[in-house]
């Protein structure tokens, strides 16, 4: 077996002295649901800095389609939504975690009407409720049909907008390299501007991040490119412990063509009514649980692993032709339009689907105010495992959580930022990497994401993550000890890292629980794994 080098504290060479200082109370990173929320109320107190990768409100919340779990409808209550959540989270839910968000739920919800938000409303002027697997009662709120997190995204972006300009500066297109700390703090991060902007020394009282999740480890998935598990890797790199990483969900119903992209097909689609039909015609859900296209993803996504394997198939398919056409076409127009671009009618057509990698529900382990294990580092979003969603994460939790937990952290790290008079300006040298040799970066990344469909996908077992385990291994033993000029070798470097940290939870966790299906362990093990696991964090 290949024993993985240990990751070099920092990835590139740097000394602060040497680079531009910037100041901020509080640094976010991240400009999706958590990391906009954070900064809002961050903003409140303090000055804030927020550094994204992409364009501003870019990221996977833009993508969400379903919508935001709220216990709304006369027959519900956030007691049942808590214990809902609990159930789905097959005993790692944190109860307490699942209360406290299903309480503020409400809240966060008027918040975001307050901010201009146009949630979809009944015929009575009521907020509409859909339905989503897991969920007892209907309580997704929508906005537009399915395009509930690009409205999200449009309401913090322009709240964060009509902030005056000192209380909250954005950096866009601005790369985290790594955390900066020193005698085990946190202390800001340093950034990459690119050729033009360079690098830079960003040191803040306080850093919160908020950089979402690391879908894009695997070849298919929902995510946006983006999505390459960084904040693990900086994060980990700087000594904050994570957890769970093993727990992957895979979305049951991404749209599979051939040369489309992978557009998820929303589970609210059939929470409205649709059916999954195998090639032959046949209905297959009803065979595998009560609750049909509606039972836990888990399941649907391990029944439809099953009816491709069967009849040797690529896909099934949903099917809303039972449905009302026009009323079909109104209520889900982002995956009409994804259907529309091969040439399919979502209310006409069977659409082609299968399970992709979703959502990363294991993270870095935090409590209830966000605070990571790392001093002055606050955590929220999906790079984050507050213990809301267990071994199994319900539709619709997770722009709700990143509500309540950016503004959590939010609020956190600007009283950490009072607490510590602010930033202070250290100083951080580090020495370089062996050079980057010819390695050809997008073929390893290509080469990762096979690996991991592969191996650690829906089913596994520990053969397979032997191998997976091995082959990591050897790619880091090239890859993490040389230097990158540009970020795509330095997200390379935190994918490896991450997906060792993947596998090894994958490798540990010997049992059956949630989206972990460990064909050799076929059944859930209370006496042995009732528990999270840990990824430790490197020592400083
Ligand atoms: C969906 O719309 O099916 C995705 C919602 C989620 O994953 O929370």
């Amino acid at each position: 077996m290949v024993s993985p080098p240990r990751p070099r504290r920092y990835l590139v060479s740097f000394d602060t002295r040497e680079l531009p200082n910037v100041l901020a109370d509080v640094c976010v990173i991240g400009s999706g649901v958590a990391g906009l929320r954070a900064a809002l109320e961050a903003a409140r107190t303090a000055e804030v800095l927020l550094v994204t990768k992409g364009p501003l409100g870019g990221g996977a919340t833009l993508h969400a389609q379903g919508g935001i779990a709220c216990a709304m409808g006369p027959d519900d209550s956030p007691e049942l939504h808590a214990a809902d959540t609990v159930n789905a989270g097959q005993g790692l839910t944190d109860p307490p975690v699942a209360r406290l968000v299903a309480g503020e739920a409400r809240e966060r919800i008027e918040e975001l009407l307050g901010w201009g938000a146009r949630l979809d409303r009944a015929p009575d002027g009521s907020l509409a409720l859909g339905r989503e697997g897991g969920h007892s009662r209907a309580r997704i709120l929508h906005a537009n049909g399915d395009a509930t997190g690009a409205e999200v995204s449009r309401v913090l972006v322009s709240a964060v907008k009509a902030l005056p300009a000192h209380r909250v500066r954005v950096l866009e297109k601005a790369y985290v390299v790594d955390l900066l700390t020193e005698g085990g703090r946190c202390l800001g991060v340093l950034a990459d501007l690119g050729p033009a902007g360079g690098r830079q020394a960003i040191w803040a009282g306080a850093t919160v991040l908020a950089t979402g999740g690391a879908g894009r480890l695997y070849r298919e998935t929902t995510n946006p490119a983006g999505a390459t598990g960084d904040g693990l890797g900086i994060a980990h790199r700087a000594g904050a412990a994570a957890r769970d990483l093993e727990f992957v969900q895979f979305h049951p119903t991404t749209l599979y063509v051939a040369g489309a992209p992978r557009a998820l097909v929303t589970e609210a689609i059939r929470g409205y009514g649709a059916y999954l039909r195998d090639r032959t015609g046949r209905r297959f859900m009803p065979d595998v649980h009560p609750d049909a296209e509606l039972a836990p993803r888990d399941v649907v996504s391990r029944a439809i692993l099953a009816r491709m394997r069967a009849l040797g198939d690529v896909c099934v398919f949903v099917d809303l032709r039972h449905m009302p056409p026009e009323e079909v076409r109104a209520r889900f127009p982002t995956v009409r339009d994804a259907c529309a671009t091969v040439g399919l009618d979502l209310a006409r057509d069977l659409i082609p689907v299968r399970p992709t990698a979703h959502y990363a529900i294991g993270g870095l382990t935090c409590d209830l105010a966000g605070a990571s294990t790392l001093p002055g580092l606050l955590v929220a979003g999906e790079v984050a495992s507050t213990g809301l969603h267990g071994a199994n994460r319900l539709g619709s939790n997770s722009l709700l959580e990143g509500m309540v937990f950016g503004r959590r952290a939010g609020a956190a790290a600007a009283a950490e930022a009072t607490r510590a008079g602010g930033p202070r300006v250290g100083r951080v040298r580090a020495a370089g990497g062996g050079s980057p040799a010819a390695v050809d970066v997008a073929d390893v990344q290509n080469s990762v994401r096979a690996l991991l469909g592969r191996d650690i996908g829906i089913e596994r077992d520990a053969e397979g993550l032997r191998r997976a385990a091995e082959q990591i291994a050897f790619w880091q033993g090239y890859v993490l000890p040389a230097e990158f000029p540009d970020p795509a070798g330095l997200t390379l470097q935190n994918m490896l890292t991450v997906a060792g940290g993947i596998v090894a939870g994958a490798l540990a966790r010997e049992e059956t629980r949630g989206v972990h299906y460990r064909t050799d362990f076929p059944t859930r093990d209370d006496a042995r794994f009732a528990r999270h696991l840990e990824w430790p964090g490197l020592d400083g």
